[in-house]
C-alpha cells in the first residue's frame, strides 16, 4: 500500500469538500455549476486515490454514500420524542377557528405563524452525532420507527455530515435530530414506474408509496438508483425544539447545508396565511413534487409550549388541505389494452369529467385484483383520481341515493382482444398475458420500445409510423427495422424523399449505438437499463452473452434467479437466435468494453460477514471480483475464505465448524493484490 502523507489527506479533503459543493449546488439548490461528466470526472478522481488508500476513507465521503451490506430484515429504532401527525381542515372557516382558538389560549391579538407546503411522501427524523450523519428512521407509529440509516445515506439532498464551522455559524449543536419529508419527484416516480412496467413488476399508485417502498427497501443499491428528495422542518436537540423560533430554525437548516423548502413564508397574521394558501395553489400544478396543502405553525416555539398537544397532533400547528384531484363519474365500458409484455390491462372508458383543469375520459384499472379490490362494476359511479401518475386511476366506487350500482362484471378476456391469443395468469401473478408471440399489440409496442429515445434513439419512428409498418407488414420484428427500403417507406402515408430519408439516416445512426442498448432493446424479460448495462461489461460482447449459463449469468451485479433464468430462456428459443444474428449482420454493435477482471483470485469463492472497517459491503466485493474471485451469501464447504468484520455473526460460526479459512480485511487487500 502506498504511504500516506498529511499532503494526500489535505488533498483527498479539499477533493471531498469540492464534490460535497457540487452535490450541493445540485441536489439541494437545484442549480449546478458544472456538468455531469465535470462532476464525474472529481468523483472519479477521489475514488481513486480512496482505492490507492483506503485507510482515509471516512464514513462521510461523498464516495460512501451507497455500501454497507443488505438489511437482513427490519431493525426497530425509538424516537428521541413522538412524531406526531397534523390536524387537517379542508375549510377556510375551520383554519379561521383554529386561529381565533389558538389567539384566545395565548391572549394574543394576532399570532406570528410560518406558512410552509404540506409535501406529499413520508416524514423521517436523521440523526448527526458530532455533526455525522448517524442514523435514519422512518415515522413508524410516532413512537418506534424503522432504521433505514443506509437507505437515507444514498438520497444525495442529505448532507453526511455537517462541518464543525458550519454548525457554529448557525447555532446548531453538534448532537442533533432533523425531521423532514423524504418524497419522491413526480419524474422520477414515472421513470421508476415505466422501468417496472417494462420489467414485468407491478407498479407503484403514487409517488408517496413509491417513497415508502423505496425507503424501506432491504438493498440500499436498488435505494440509490430512485431519486429521492428531502425535506427538512423540524431541528431537535434530545427530543426538544432547539430555536426560540420556527423560522430561524428553518433558516439554520437552510444555512447548515440542509434542503429546506423554498416556498416558507413568516406572516403576521390570518390575512397573510390566507394569501399563501392561494398563491401556492396556482403553483401546485407546476411543482415536480407532489403537495396537498399547506401546514400552518406558530412561529414562537414558548408560545408552542403553551399551547401544547391534543391527543396525536400539536394545537400549534394545522395542515390545510387543498381539495384532492379527484371526480366522481360513471364508468361506460371496460376495454382491455396489450402492452409490449403481452400484459392486459384493463380501462374504465368514462363519461368526461374535469378534474384539476383536464378532462379525464379514461382511468387506468391496473389489473384484476384491482378490479376485484375495488369491487367495480360497469355502470358504477366512481371516484377518479389524478395524482403523479400520468394516467388517472378509479380510487373506489361511489355508491348512494344519487349514484346507483353498475350491474356489469368485468371478466378479463380468455382471447387477446387484438390477436385472438390465449391469455394466461401465471400462479402468483397479478397480470394476465397474451401468449402469442407475435401478437400485432406486443409487435407494435415492442418495437416502439426498440427505437425509443433511451434505446435505439430511432426519431420519427413514433406510433403513426409503427402502425403502419406494423399493420402492412413491412416490421415483423426489430430486425426488419434494418431491412427497410426507400421504396418501402414511400409506399407509406405521407412519406415523402425527405422524410424516407431522414428516418434511413436515424436508423443508420442507431447502428453505432453501443451494446448495452442493443441488450436492452431486445426486450427480454426484466431486463431493464441497468441490468443491460451490466450484462454488457461483464461478458463484453453479445456472444458471451448468448452463451452465458445460468450459473455465469448470476455471477452478474444485480442478477437474480428469476432475471438470470429469463436470459437463458430467451436466447435458447431458436427465433430469437435468428433474430440476433439478423441484428449482427446489419451491423449493430455486438462488442463492448469489458470490464476487466484480474485473475489473482480465479476460482476463488469468499463469504463477507460482519462490518469491515475500510470497505462498504460493495467495495469489498468489487474489490475481490475484479482480481477475479467470486462472492457468495452463504458459507458452504465450498467456500475458501470468510472475510470477517467486526459483528460477524452466524456465518463465522459456520466457517469454523466446516473448518474455513477466517480472513480480515488486510489478507483479503493482499490476496486481491
Ligand atoms: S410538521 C408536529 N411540516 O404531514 C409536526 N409535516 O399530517 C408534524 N408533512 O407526518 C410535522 N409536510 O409527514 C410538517 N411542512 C411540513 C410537512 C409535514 C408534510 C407531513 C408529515 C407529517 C404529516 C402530518
Amino acid at each position: 500500500m502506498a504511504t500516506v502523507t498529511k499532503d494526500l489527506e489535505r488533498k483527498i479533503e479539499v477533493l471531498r469538500d469540492k464534490i460535497r459543493h457540487h452535490e450541493y449546488r445540485y441536489y439541494v439548490l437545484d442549480a449546478p455549476e458544472i456538468t455531469d461528466a465535470e462532476f464525474d470526472v472529481l468523483m472519479n478522481q477521489l475514488k481513486q486515490l480512496e482505492n490507492e488508500h483506503s485507510v482515509l476513507i471516512t464514513p462521510d465521503s461523498p464516495t460512501q454514500r451507497v455500501g454497507g451490506k443488505a438489511r437482513e430484515g427490519v431493525l426497530k429504532a425509538r424516537h428521541s420524542s413522538p412524531m406526531l401527525s397534523l390536524d387537517n381542515t379542508y375549510s377556510e372557516d375551520e383554519l379561521r377557528n383554529w386561529d381565533r382558538r389558538v389567539r384566545e389560549l395565548s391572549g394574543r391579538k394576532e399570532i406570528e405563524y410560518v406558512c410552509e407546503l404540506k409535501l406529499d411522501g413520508m416524514s423521517l427524523a436523521l440523526h448527526y452525532e458530532d455533526g455525522l450523519l448517524v442514523r435514519g428512521i422512518t415515522r413508524g407509529d410516532g413512537t418506534t420507527g424503522e432504521d433505514v440509516t443506509l437507505n437515507v445515506r444514498t438520497v444525495r439532498s442529505i448532507p453526511l455530515s455537517i462541518p464543525r464551522e458550519k454548525l457554529k455559524k448557525t447555532g446548531i449543536p453538534a448532537d442533533f435530530e432533523v425531521r423532514g419529508e423524504m418524497l419522491m419527484p413526480i419524474a422520477a416516480f414515472r421513470k421508476m414506474n415505466e422501468e417496472r412496467e417494462q420489467k414485468g413488476l407491478s407498479v407503484f399508485a403514487n409517488p408517496r408509496n413509491a417513497t415508502a417502498g423505496t425507503v424501506r427497501q432491504l438493498e440500499p443499491s436498488i435505494t440509490a438508483q430512485r431519486r429521492l428528495d428531502y425535506f427538512s422542518y423540524m431541528l431537535l436537540k434530545d427530543g426538544q425544539t432547539h430555536f426560540d423560533t420556527h423560522w430561524k430554525t428553518l433558516n439554520a437548516l437552510d444555512a447548515a447545508g440542509f434542503k429546506v423548502n423554498a416556498s416558507r413564508k413568516l406572516v403576521k397574521n390570518f390575512a397573510e396565511v390566507w394569501t399563501f394558501i392561494e398563491q401556492e395553489e396556482t403553483r401546485r400544478e407546476k411543482l415536480p413534487y407532489e403537495i396537498d396543502g399547506i401546514v400552518v405553525k406558530v412561529d414562537s416555539t414558548s408560545l408552542q409550549e403553551e399551547l401544547g398537544y391534543t391527543g396525536k397532533a400539536p394545537r400549534w400547528a394545522i395542515a390545510y388541505k387543498y381539495a384532492a384531484r379527484s371526480g366522481i363519474t360513471k364508468i361506460e365500458e371496460i376495454i382491455v389494452q396489450v402492452g409490449r409484455t403481452g400484459k392486459l390491462t384493463p380501462v374504465a372508458i368514462l363519461k368526461p369529467v374535469p378534474i384539476g383543469g383536464t378532462t379525464v375520459s379514461r382511468a387506468t384499472l391496473h389489473n384484476m385484483d384491482e378490479i376485484v379490490r375495488l369491487g367495480v362494476k360497469i355502470g358504477d359511479w366512481v371516484e377518479v383520481e389524478r395524482g403523479g401518475d400520468v394516467i388517472p386511476k378509479v380510487t373506489r366506487v361511489v355508491e348512494d341515493k344519487d349514484h346507483f350500482r353498475g350491474h356489469k362484471s368485468f371478466h378479463m378476456p380468455e382471447r387477446c382482444p387484438v390477436c385472438g391469443g390465449h391469455v394466461v395468469r401465471t400462479e402468483g401473478e397479478a397480470d394476465h398475458r397474451c401468449v402469442n408471440a407475435s401478437c400485432p399489440a406486443k409487435l407494435r409496442e415492442t418495437i416502439l420500445h426498440f427505437a425509443s429515445r433511451g434505446i435505439m434513439n430511432i426519431d420519427g419512428m413514433g406510433e403513426a409510423l409503427v402502425n403502419q409498418l406494423t399493420e402492412r407488414g413491412l416490421v415483423k420484428n426489430v430486425a426488419d427495422i434494418y431491412e427497410l427500403t426507400r421504396e418501402d417507406l414511400l409506399s407509406l402515408d405521407r412519406f415523402a424523399d425527405k422524410s424516407a430519408q431522414n428516418i434511413l439516416n436515424e436508423i443508420g445512426n442507431s447502428k453505432k449505438l453501443p451494446l448495452e442498448r442493443v441488450i436492452y432493446g431486445l426486450g427480454i424479460r426484466f431486463v431493464g437499463e441497468r441490468t443491460a448495462q451490466f450484462l454488457a461489461e461483464h461478458f463484453g460482447s453479445m456472444d458471451a452473452l448468448m452463451n452465458a449459463k445460468e450459473e455465469e449469468l448470476l455471477e452478474v451485479n444485480e442478477v437474480g434467479p428469476r432475471i438470470a433464468e429469463s436470459i437463458a430462456e430467451f436466447f435458447q428459443e431458436p427465433e430469437n437466435r435468428e433474430l440476433v444474428e439478423r441484428l449482427r449482420k446489419a451491423g449493430l454493435k455486438f462488442t463492448g468494453k469489458k470490464r476487466e477482471r484480474g485473475t489473482k483470485l480465479a476460482g476463488k469463492t469468499f463469504v463477507l460477514t460482519g462490518t469491515l472497517a475500510h470497505y462498504s459491503r460493495d467495495a469489498a466485493k468489487k474489490l475481490i471480483e475484479e482480481a477475479g474471485g467470486r462472492v457468495s451469501g452463504s458459507v458452504s464447504k465450498k467456500t475458501d475464505y470468510v472475510v470477517a468484520g467486526d459483528e460477524a455473526g452466524s456465518k463465522l460460526e459456520k466457517a469454523k465448524e466446516l473448518g474455513v479459512r477466517v480472513i480480515g480485511e488486510k489478507e483479503m487487500r493482499e490476496l486481491a493484490g
